[in-house]
C-alpha cells in the first residue's frame, strides 16, 4: 500500500516515522508534497520518502492520502490534489474539519477523520478515529494500523471528537502546566531546578504507567499512597481547597466547547 502526505510538517513526520518504525510500510511506499520545497525536504530527510512536485502528483501515487496541513490550508491542499483523490482513502488529522465538510471537498475520496495528539512525536499519542455509518471496516483497519504505530487508538463517533479534543488533544498542555508547577514547588522547597524537573517528569510518567499497568482506578491508587496523618493527605487538602479537581473538569469542558465552536458544530 502507498501513502501520500499532503503537508510534511511535524505531525506528518511523526506519523511517517512511526509507520516506518512499526513496519506498517517501507520508505519506498511514502511520498510527500508540501507548500514549500523546504518543508518537503525536511520530511524527506527524516523519513527517506519521496518528494513530489504537487499535491496532485503525490495523491496520484497513493492508495491512502494523509491530510496533515493546518486547518486554514486544508481546502487549498485538497483543491490542489483534485481529481487524483477520487476513490482513494483520505485520512485527515486536521482539527475542527468535520467529515461532512471534508467529504464535500474530497473529490470522491472516502474520508476518515482522526484526532491524534502531539505525543505521536514520541510514539505515545492518544488517538481517536471517528467512525461513521458510512466508514468501511477495512478503512478503519488501515487507519488503526497507521495510528497504532504512534500510540494507542480508540474508535469514537464523530460527535465525541470535540470531547476527545478537549481531553487528549489539548491534554498534553494541561499536564505540561502541572509538571511545571510541580517542579516550581520542588524549587520552592529547596531542590535544584534540573533535579526538580526530572523528579516531576518521572513522577508523572510513573503514575501514568501505574494506572495503565494495574488497570486500577486512579482514586484507588491515590488512596493507597495516602496514609493517615501523613504528607500526602496534607498536600491533597491543599489541592482540594484550591478546587484543582473541578478546574481540570472545567478545563476539559471549555476546550470541548471551543472545539465545537471552531468546527462550526457541523457534526
Ligand atoms: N501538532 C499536534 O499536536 C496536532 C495534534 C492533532 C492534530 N493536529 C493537526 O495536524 C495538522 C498539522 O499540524 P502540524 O503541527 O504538523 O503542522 P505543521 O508542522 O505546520 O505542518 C503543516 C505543513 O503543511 C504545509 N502546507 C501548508 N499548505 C499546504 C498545501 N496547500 N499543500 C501542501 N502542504 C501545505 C505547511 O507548509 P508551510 O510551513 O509553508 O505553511 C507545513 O509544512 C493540523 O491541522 C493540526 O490541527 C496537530
Amino acid at each position: 500500500m502507498k501513502y501520500a502526505f499532503l503537508g510534511g510538517g511535524k505531525m506528518a513526520q511523526a506519523l511517517a516515522l512511526g509507520m516506518l518504525r512499526g513496519k506498517v510500510c517501507v520508505a519506498e511506499d511514502i511520498v510527500v508534497a508540501d507548500r514549500l520545497q523546504a518543508g518537503g525536504e525536511s520530511f524527506v530527510k527524516a523519513t527517506s520518502g519521496r518528494l513530489m512536485k504537487s499535491n496532485a502528483a503525490a495523491a496520484a501515487e497513493a492508495d491512502v492520502v494523509l491530510l496533515c496541513v493546518k486547518p486554514g490550508d486544508a481546502s487549498a491542499a485538497l483543491e490542489e490534489a483534485g481529481v487524483e483523490l477520487k476513490d482513494k482513502l483520505l485520512i485527515s488529522i486536521v482539527s475542527g474539519l468535520t467529515v461532512s465538510r471534508l467529504s464535500g471537498m474530497a473529490f470522491g475520496a472516502r474520508v476518515i477523520r482522526v484526532m491524534p495528539n502531539t505525543a505521536a512525536m514520541v510514539g505515545m499519542s492518544a488517538t481517536a478515529i471517528a467512525v461513521t455509518v458510512e466508514t468501511a471496516e477495512n478503512d478503519v483497519k488501515i487507519a488503526e494500523k497507521i495510528f497504532g504505530a504512534v500510540g494507542g487508538v480508540h474508535s469514537v463517533t464523530e460527535n465525541q471528537l470535540d470531547a476527545v479534543t478537549g481531553l487528549s488533544g489539548s491534554g498534553p498542555a494541561y499536564v505540561y502546566l502541572m509538571m511545571e508547577a510541580l517542579s516550581d514547588g520542588g524549587v520552592a522547597a529547596g531542590l535544584p531546578r534540573p533535579l526538580a524537573l526530572d523528579l516531576a517528569v518521572q513522577t508523572v510518567r510513573g503514575a501514568a504507567e501505574m494506572v495503565a499497568v494495574t488497570g486500577d482506578h486512579p482514586a484507588l491508587l491515590r488512596e493507597m499512597v495516602t496514609s493517615p496523618g501523613g504528607t500526602t493527605i496534607a498536600a491533597l487538602g491543599v489541592l482540594e481547597k484550591a478546587a484543582v479537581r473541578s478546574a481540570f473538569i472545567d478545563a476539559v469542558k471549555a476546550a470541548t466547547d471551543r472545539s465545537r465552536e471552531l468546527s462550526g458544530d457541523g457534526n
